[in-house]
């Protein structure tokens, strides 16, 4: 990855903190679009919510709960693979649209939130969508 997400930090830092936008409704610019290479993820805060904001193997972007639902460890140090993100301690893996986990040992989904983009920034509101 060459640059770093808008207000990025390292992984085991304080997460990147977004202030909200007043045109943009209940979403928040949590970064611009090239700040995050395909197939990775970092870690930021939407209105006091710590999600793992994903960038997939498409380009695309996803932001769900950064927190696993087996054994409350951040998801946003684990690892991006196609349209899932892969918890690091147990292996559980999470899909990136439904939240859901696809093996064991995690069974409860997770909450993923609305992302949409806007020119160059990435909004996301963290009103889950289900
Ligand atoms: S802590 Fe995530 S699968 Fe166990």
């Amino acid at each position: 990855m060459s640059a770093e997400p808008m207000n990025a930090q390292p992984m085991n830092a304080e997460p990147m903190s977004a202030e909200p936008q007043g045109d943009a409704g209940d979403f928040t610019v949590v970064c611009q679009v090239d700040d995050l290479a395909p197939g990775t993820v970092s870690q930021a805060e939407v209105d006091g919510v710590i999600i793992a904001l994903v960038r997939d193997a498409d380009g695309a972007y996803h932001a769900v709960d950064d927190r696993c639902s087996h054994a409350d460890v951040s998801l946003s140090e684990g690892e991006v693979d196609g349209c899932t993100l892969e918890c690091w301690l147990h292996g559980s893996r999470f899909d990136l649209v439904t939240g859901k986990p696809s093996g064991l040992p995690a069974i409860t989904p997770i909450a993923d939130y609305p992302v949409k983009i806007d020119g160059d920034q990435v909004l996301v509101a963290v009103t889950p969508n289900r």
